[in-house]
């Protein structure tokens, strides 16, 4: 059965964040694809000190639980989704310090895997942090899956949340069009695209 990963980086275990996940996956769940919601918790996390240590052992060199549990389900996982609630117009800060860490080390399993951001807002900044978290995904070369407006939820409670009508259906929309991705890709006999030796130029010239 096809599994698609859902990161809650709200604090909130069971806040508006999580109700905007729990929609996507019950659609995941009608489209007969599995799902998983891993709440980053309440701990301090990390952030990349761009160390470098990453470029030989391929893992981030604070390996602690949280991302030792994403770095294995991510190479298992058919699709990615990241949830964030709005903390001053971008997500939220433990989630970009865990995001940092786990796509320098861990980009090559991303590559390929369909991806999404849902964020969830009391009132403004949806669409910047929306437009913050896809860049982790179109720097790595994933298919971004789409709904019918960009991916956002309004509330400050989990209840609030439950009340945006219009929110909730972005949410079943992007369910639905994350199984139709993941699926449609595995059953395609195209070859994936040709990739070419990487250039960096730093801006140098
Ligand atoms: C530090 C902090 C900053 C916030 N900044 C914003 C903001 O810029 N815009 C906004 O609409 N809501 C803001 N909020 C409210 C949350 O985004 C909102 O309550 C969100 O839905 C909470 O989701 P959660 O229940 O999953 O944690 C902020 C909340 C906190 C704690």
């Amino acid at each position: 059965m096809m599994k698609v990963l859902l990161i809650n980086g709200s604090p909130h275990k069971n806040g508006c964040t999580y109700t905007a996940l729990s929609e996507v996956a019950k659609a995941l769940n009608n489209n007969n694809v599995e799902s998983e919601i891993i709440h980053i918790g309440m701990k301090p996390i990390q952030g990349c000190i761009a160390c470098g240590k990453c470029y030989e052992s391929g893992k981030c060199a604070f390996a602690d639980d949280l991302y030792n549990n994403l770095y294995e389900k991510i190479q298992e996982a058919d699709g990615i989704i990241v949830g964030s609630p709005v903390y001053y117009a971008g997500p939220n800060g433990s989630l970009c310090a865990l995001l940092d860490r786990l796509f320098y080390s861990a980009s090559r399993f991303m590559t390929n895997k369909p991806a999404a951001a849902v964020v969830s807002c009391r009132r403004g900044g949806a669409s910047a942090t929306f437009d913050r978290l896809n860049k982790y995904f179109t720097i790595n070369q994933m298919p971004v899956v789409s709904s019918q407006y960009w991916n956002s939820i309004h509330g400050n409670t989990a209840e609030e949340a439950k009340q945006d009508l219009e929110g909730l259906q972005i949410m079943r929309t992007l369910g639905n069009n994350m199984a139709w991705m993941i699926k449609t890709m595995k059953n395609s006999n195209e070859k994936l695209p040709q990739r070419e030796e990487r250039v960096a130029t730093n801006f140098i010239r």
